[in-house]
């Protein structure tokens, strides 16, 4: 299982789903588990339970996805804030972190309005102190590091793909060019 850590807009979700395409395994998003599990979006779970509640069926949902072998996991960009599940993701998985600066996020994040932790009157500031508290905490549970920056995502995929081949991870040979794994399977 390859598992996607890093903060909130940093791109793990599309990443993901197009790594997974190359790769020809299974995609999987923890945030979209844990809104299957809470039946309602996460925003309004955050408002009316509490974030500590909240982690509590992160823990769970990661537990259950690490179970599969051949998956591209995104986490939530909190995943990482406890410590049981940094230990669980860096020993059952190869854990990538996409890094992406604070100025970076805030300019895809403006206009959201779907992360709890951003609706505040500063969320550039609250990204920057976000990123001062997890950044290390990523980097702890990560096995790469691949700097985001502004790269078309196919770029990103290629760069994932490159290192997880380096270190062995993948079999360069098994994974089809971008133009194959378009194709539908015959
Ligand atoms: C969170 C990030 C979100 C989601 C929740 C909490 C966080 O996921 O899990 O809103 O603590 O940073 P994304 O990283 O996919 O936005």
């Amino acid at each position: 299982m390859i598992c996607l850590v890093g903060m909130p807009g940093g791109g793990k979700s599309t990443v993901g789903r197009q790594l997974a395409k190359r790769l020809g395994w299974q995609f999987s998003d923890t945030d979209v588990l844990i809104e299957k599990r809470i039946g309602c979006s996460i925003r309004v779970f955050f408002e009316t339970q509490g974030e500590d509640r909240f982690r509590e069926v992160e823990t769970s949902a990661i537990g259950d996805s690490i179970l599969y072998r051949k998956m591209v996991l995104a986490t939530g960009g909190g995943a990482i804030l406890r410590q049981e599940n940094r230990c669980l993701l860096h020993s059952r998985c190869h854990v990538v972190y996409l890094h992406s600066s604070p100025e970076d996020l805030y300019r895809r994040l403006r206009y959201d309005t779907s992360r709890p932790l951003l609706q505040v009157p500063d969320p550039q500031a609250r990204l920057r102190a976000l990123y001062e508290e997890r950044d290390p905490l990523y980097r702890e549970a990560a096995h790469f590091v691949v700097d985001t920056g502004r790269p078309p995502i196919a770029a990103l995929v290629n760069m994932v793909l490159m290192q997880l081949e380096l270190a062995g991870v993948i079999d360069s040979a098994l994974v089809p060019s971008p133009v194959e794994s378009q194709k539908p399977p015959s």
